[in-house]
């Protein structure tokens, strides 16, 4: 019989009892999604959206970090995520995430968008492996958590630095690596490369997450065949916080837990009413417009209520949408 690839993990002090990790995403990781998502269940390790690591005088005039870092007792433990590039600004970051309630400090070395790459953050990291090695480190010397870093395998082809990135990221301390296996330039459109993954994980002496599309079972199984020790999940996860149930219970080869369009409404209600809570109505409704009739896509006529979603202003029109939602 092959081994399970799914297994409790540690990741430096902290002991996981599973290895199915949620993937951070901006614009998506917040309280009440995160919330659902552990009410459902199979998700070891939470993730909230990135911070950026900020001057202190930015700091000091900056009321968003509360908000990121908002946490409920319900959730299981959370990574909190540093994006930024100058070491000690994301030393102190840390620091205050660490404060904040975070289990694990991540660095964030993958994220393409332009916005990034013209900051020299994110992606851009990964053409400068000594500069994430000084990151890194005084991240190090500024919190005793555990410590991870999420890279990608390179900025692009022509420059895959994600070994010697792995390598630097060892050396400054840190007790686990995620690998999105694609490089910056490849975005999320190409196939995972997980001969990149393999190579990373047969260097270093921490566990590799494997990240890019391991929602699929056979390309979870593929990552663990190629060293993984564990599995971060984001797109998903979107609007299916059942996933980690669901994916656990095919690589066991049991039936999947079936899910009814009820209990897809109520976290739909839910995340509204955890959403307006959280960030009062006004904010509230303009985060809900980025994520249009989660968990109730695919169901039949939601495509044209989509349209109205991204236009609500109000709570009634959140509710006369969902009204209109089918109900069998
Ligand atoms: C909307 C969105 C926002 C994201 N924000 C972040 C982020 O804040 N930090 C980060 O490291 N990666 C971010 N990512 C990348 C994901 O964490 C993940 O690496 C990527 O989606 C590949 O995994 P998947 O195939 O499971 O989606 C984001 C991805 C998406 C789609």
């Amino acid at each position: 019989m092959t081994e399970s690839p799914l297994h409790p993990l540690r990741i430096g002090s902290l002991e996981l009892p599973g290895n199915l990790l949620l993937a951070p995403m901006a614009g998506y990781t917040n309280l009440p999604f995160r919330r659902i998502i552990s009410r459902v269940g199979g998700c070891a390790l939470g993730a909230i959206e990135m911070v950026a690591a900020l001057s202190p005088d930015q700091r000091r005039h900056c009321d968003r970090l509360a908000l990121a870092t908002a946490r409920h007792p319900e959730e299981g433990p959370t990574a909190m995520q540093v994006y930024g590039r100058d070491p000690q600004r994301c030393a102190a970051c840390a620091e205050d995430l660490a404060a904040a309630g975070a289990a694990v400090i991540d660095l964030n070395c993958g994220c393409p968008v332009r916005k990034a790459r013209q900051a020299g953050c994110g992606i851009s990291l990964m053409r400068d492996p000594p500069l994430i090695g000084r990151i890194l480190a005084a991240m190090r010397a500024a919190t005793r958590l555990p410590l991870m870093v999420k890279i990608r395998l390179g900025y692009d082809q022509q420059e895959r630095t994600g070994l010697e990135v792995a390598r630097r990221a060892v050396e400054a301390g840190v007790d686990a690596i995620t690998v999105h296996a694609r490089t910056g330039a490849s975005r999320h459109g190409e196939p995972v490369d997980l001969d990149g993954l393999a190579a990373i994980a047969a260097a270093v002496p921490v566990p590799v997450i494997a990240n890019g599309d391991q929602h699929d079972p056979d390309i979870l199984r593929r990552a663990h065949a190629a060293g993984a020790a564990g599995f971060m999940i984001g797109r998903g996860c979107i609007g299916h916080p059942e996933i980690f149930v669901s994916l656990a219970a095919r690589l066991a080869g049991q039936p999947e837990p079936v899910f009814s369009l009820s209990e897809r409404l109520s976290w739909l209600r839910e995340h509204v009413a955890l959403t307006i809570d959280l960030y009062g109505a006004e904010r509230g409704i303009r985060t809900l417009r980025r994520t249009p009739l989660l968990y109730c896509s695919g169901l039949p006529g939601v495509r044209r209520l989509r349209e109205r979603w991204i236009t609500i202003s109000t709570l009634d029109d959140i509710e006369a949408i969902i009204a209109d939602l089918p109900t069998a």
